[in-house]
Parts: C-alpha cells; sequence; structure tokens
C-alpha cells in the first residue's frame, strides 16, 4: 500500500529494517570488505555439509554467549541456519522431536512470525501478556506467573534484546529472575537474538541471555545475523544448543543435522563466510562495531527527537524512551491506525508497531501532528459514544 501511494510526504514506518539518514538499508563497509577478501580468495564453492560453515559458527557462538565460563565449556553446540528464522524452526522441530508433549510459553505481542512457526512444527502454545502498550511497560508479574504454572519440559520463548514488536526489553533484575525460575522448574528457554549490538551495546544487550544460558541445564538460541551484520537477503543465521552432558548435545546435535538434512540439505554459504571474515579479523571486527555503533547512535537520536516531539505536542503517550532497538508499539486502536493511513499517508503495522529508523529528515514533526489528530478522532469518538449512550 506504501508503494502505490502516490503522496510525495507518506511515511513508511511498518517494515523492520533499519534505514540511514537517506532512507536507504546500507550494505555495511566492513561486509564490502569482506567480500572483496572472499572474492579475492575463495578457492571452492564445493559443498559445506548441513552444519555450514565452522568458523563462522565459532565465531558467532563466541560473540552471542561470551568467553565460555567453565559450567559451558563443552556444554554448547551450533549449526549456521537460513537466517535467524532457519534456526527458530530447526530448534523448535528439535523441541519436538525431544518432547512432543512440551509447551511453549509465548508473550504476546511477539514478532508475527513466532506462532506460525510454532503451528507449522505443531507445538501448543502459551500465551501470556507481555507488554502494556499504555504504559510501555513489561508485565513481569504475568511472565514469572507463567513460569510458575508451567511444567517441566515447557519451553520459554524469549527476545534477547530490542524485543520486536514493542521495544520492551527485561531489566537485568528480570533476567536474573527469568534464570532462577528456569533453573528450578527445569523449563527450557528458548531466546531468541535477531538484534544484538542494536539496543545498548553487544554486550550489553548479550548479558542478560548468557546469564539464563549459565543457569540452565538445556537451553537453546536462535541467532540472525539479518539486522546486526545487514545481511537480510543472505540468510545467515545459527541455532546454538546447551545439553548438560556430552552424550546429549551429542544427540541433540545429531538431531538438528538430521532435521537440517530433510528440509534444505545445507544452508546458504555467503552471508556466514561474510560473518567469519568479520569475526576472525580484528581490524575488520573493530570496523563493524564502529558501523553498528554508527546505527545504534542513529536510532536513539531518533528516538530522542520522536520523544521529545511527542512531549510537546502533548499526544498523551507515555514514555517511549525506555524502549530499545528500532522498535515501539503505540497505544493506538486499529481504526485509528487506519485513519492515519487513509487521511496522512502514515504507514505502520497493524498492531501499532512503528519502526522508529524508518524516518527520514523531517517527518518526525510531521507524524507527531498527525498523532495529534488521531487523538482528536479519539475524543470525538468518545464524545459520540456517550451522546449515544445517553439516548433512551
Ligand atoms: C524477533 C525476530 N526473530 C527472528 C527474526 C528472523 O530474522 P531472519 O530470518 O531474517 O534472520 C526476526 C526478523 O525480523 C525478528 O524480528
Amino acid at each position: 500500500m506504501y508503494r502505490s501511494d502516490p503522496r510525495p510526504n507518506r511515511i513508511d514506518l511498518g517494515v523492520g529494517v533499519y534505514r540511514d539518514e537517506l532512507g536507504k538499508t546500507p550494505v555495511m563497509s566492513a561486509v564490502k570488505r569482506a567480500e572483496h577478501e572472499l572474492l579475492e580468495q575463495q578457492e571452492s564453492k564445493s559443498y559445506l555439509g548441513p552444519e555450514g560453515d565452522l568458523g563462522f559458527v565459532e565465531g558467532i557462538t563466541q560473540l552471542v554467549l561470551g568467553t565460555p565460563s567453565s559450567a559451558r565449556t563443552g556444554r554448547v553446540a551450533g549449526v549456521q541456519s537460513p537466517g535467524g528464522t532457519g534456526a527458530l524452526r530447526l530448534g523448535f522441530e528439535l523441541v519436538r522431536r525431544a518432547n512432543p508433549e512440551a509447551r511453549v510459553l509465548v508473550g504476546r505481542p511477539t514478532w508475527a512470525n513466532h506462532e506460525p512457526i510454532l503451528s507449522a512444527v505443531g507445538l501448543e502454545v502459551l500465551p501470556y501478556r507481555y507488554f502494556d502498550p499504555a504504559s510501555q511497560t513489561v508485565l513481569f508479574d504475568e511472565l514469572l506467573g507463567t513460569l510458575a504454572a508451567a511444567r517441566p519440559g515447557d519451553v520459554v520463548l524469549l527476545h534477547g534484546s530490542c524485543h520486536n514488536p514493542t521495544g520492551a526489553d527485561l531489566s537485568p533484575d528480570h533476567w536474573g529472575e527469568v534464570a532462577r525460575m528456569v533453573a528450578e522448574r527445569d523449563l527450557v528457554p528458548f531466546i531468541d537474538v535477531a538484534y544484538l549490538g542494536l539496543g545498548r551495546g553487544v554486550e550489553e544487550d548479550a548479558a542478560g541471555l548468557r546469564r539464563v544460558i549459565e543457569a540452565a541445564p538445556e537451553a537453546l538460541v536462535s541467532v540472525s545475523c539479518s539486522k546486526s551484520f545487514g545481511l537480510y537477503r543472505e540468510r545467515t543465521g545459527a541455532l546454538l544448543v546447551a545439553a548438560p552432558s556430552s552424550s546429549l548435545l551429542e544427540a541433540a546435535r545429531t538431531n538438528i543435522l538430521a532435521i537440517a538434512r530433510a528440509n534444505y540439505s545445507m544452508p546458504p554459504d555467503h552471508g556466514a563466510a561474510v560473518v567469519r571474515t568479520i569475526l576472525h579479523d580484528a581490524a575488520l571486527h573493530g570496523k563493524w562495531l564502529e558501523e553498528l555503533s554508527t546505527m545504534r547512535s542513529r536510532i536513539d537520536g531518533l528516538r530522542r527527537r520522536l520523544c521529545a516531539a511527542l512531549d510537546e505536542a502533548d499526544v498523551g503517550f507515555a514514555d517511549l524512551r525506555s524502549a530499545t532497538g528500532m522498535f515501539s508499539m503505540l497505544p493506538l486502536g486499529s481504526g485509528e491506525i487506519q485513519r492515519l493511513r487513509e487521511e496522512r499517508g502514515i504507514y505502520m503495522a497493524g498492531d501499532g508497531r512503528i519502526n522508529v529508523a524508518g524516518f527520514a529528515t523531517g517527518q518526525i514533526e510531521a507524524f507527531t501532528a498527525a498523532l495529534q489528530h488521531a487523538r482528536l478522532w479519539r475524543r470525538e469518538l468518545a464524545s459520540s459514544e456517550t451522546a449515544s449512550d445517553r439516548k433512551p
């Protein structure tokens, strides 16, 4: 709808990709340099195998989980996957093979593809309310209550950082509490890491999930390189699995490889070769971190400007400053979202999710002005409803 809208001042806050100040989703220069190196040095395009590029897997495991502590050494295995989506699918298929009775605790709202993947795999979903858009807060008590009522072996799906669609992450204390609960109740955390480094920084974004992985005997982590490396179309990701013994770890790994082989045989090579090249070269690694930090600063700056403009326009929303990453979820109804689109050319997801990185220069002011109108529509609607209530 956005593409076919002829209005020159239309605003696209719907699509979930990073955009620079020109509205482009650029190729990172660390990626370009790694691609040059690969072009020069790659000697074969022969098959790699269903586990993919082992150097990539090792690099990404270290990036996400950090230097292994003695408690974790030998407890984690990984395979490359076609994007984060592929890792989620592999991981849930493994759960289904290991324990078809397992239920998956899913905080709503969540990324629009989580539940379709679960339903395709055939696992039961146990939903709970994760977020309140009016106050912009995580409903942590609902999460804790759901964990307390779960059965041993149930899976807890969590977002590593930059929660999609709300931008509302667990606090360090929350992560600590989740780590304690999953260990105590014998639950299996499954942590989806799709925005590493785009919230507060790579180490900061990974800190919470690392506590949970250290505490849980069995755990799964899906990693997407789409956003953090800008490799969207290269379909680059990994599934990491932690198990309490080397024999269980080997059983998990063998099963994951069998699932991969039966689905797509082996993952695409190029994106993983790029990430491996970056992570194994100190200069390229530094360059990538620098570019990631530039992306993060742009998102932070836009968010601060948006919040200041919302305050000034007095639209009556709770503060969006505590959210991290690209997304926030606005407390708007479907009628308001539709009118913003039709009357103002503002496009956002149907649940009120906006991509803060979608703003081009000058669009924040137009957006907040439109939200002031949405507030008036709300008042009109409320007064017409009150008037109709008064009718006999
Ligand atoms: C929360 C979350 N998980 C996983 C993914 C999957 O990413 P991809 O399959 O493109 O690597 C996304 C993509 O938007 C996401 O937002």
